[in-house]
């Protein structure tokens, strides 16, 4: 299992050594939730703050789009050399020219499901796709209850990728913690983000080494 930790949930008063500690701690990737107050009822951070956050990374970042003009922030994040940049499908009407764009830029593409949505909504897509972020809490805020049916869903999505033989990777975001992690496993995930379980711990490296099953 790769752990990608949401700074979502990280003291903002402290970013750089925040971000410093969750790598130091043995994380994969860092996880970045841009939220725009439209698409979800919050707003977090933009390209300034995202920027002092990726030069206090030694990892990868994942970049999680949960807003209206999905062109437009692509735009504005892809300088900033994201592993993974994620949009939600319910918001974006021309997933495929996106993906394209995402590709020129040399990320990696990733699509994400709010809780309600299909994994049918992306089987002709999916071929195009590196990643696949499955919503396991309702976008917009940390520290919410892990939705259980995310489970059913991880196993469908985990058959179509597997019967198309592709490589593209699942990953699984909100309520994560050590009581989940291995129903998450059993279910096909390959990654998961975790804000409120790690940075709530007292020790960062004992909770991202309680989700490495
Ligand atoms: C929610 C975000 C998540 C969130 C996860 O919209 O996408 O990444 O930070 O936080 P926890 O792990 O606390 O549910
Ligand atoms: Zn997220």
């Amino acid at each position: 299992m790769l752990i990608a930790p949401s700074i979502l949930s990280a003291n903002f008063g402290k970013l750089h050594e925040e971000v410093q500690a969750i790598c130091n701690a043995g994380c994969d990737l860092v996880h970045i939730d841009v939220m725009d107050g439209h698409f979800v009822p919050n707003l977090t951070i933009g390209p300034v703050v995202v920027s002092a956050a990726a030069k206090a990374s030694s990892k990868p970042l994942d970049i999680h789009l949960m807003v209206q003009n999905n062109t437009f922030f692509t735009e504005l994040f892809a300088p900033l050399k994201p592993k993974y940049l994620s949009f939600h499908i319910e918001e974006e009407k021309h997933p495929h020219r996106l993906i394209q764009k995402i590709k020129s830029c040399g990320i990696s593409p990733a699509i994400v499901l709010n809780p309600h949505t299909s994994p049918k909504s992306i089987e002709y897509i999916l071929e195009e796709l590196d990643m696949v972020l499955l919503m396991s809490v309702n976008p917009g805020f940390g520290g919410q209850s892990f939705i259980p049916s995310t489970l059913k869903k991880i196993e469908i999505l985990r058959k179509m990728i597997d019967s198309a033989g592709l490589k593209t990777l699942i990953e699984v975001d909100g309520g994560v913690t050590d009581k989940n992690i291995h129903s998450l496993k059993n279910a096909g995930t390959d990654i998961v983000v975790a804000g409120n379980y790690i940075f709530g711990s007292s020790s960062y490296k004992n909770a991202i080494d309680s989700l490495r099953v």
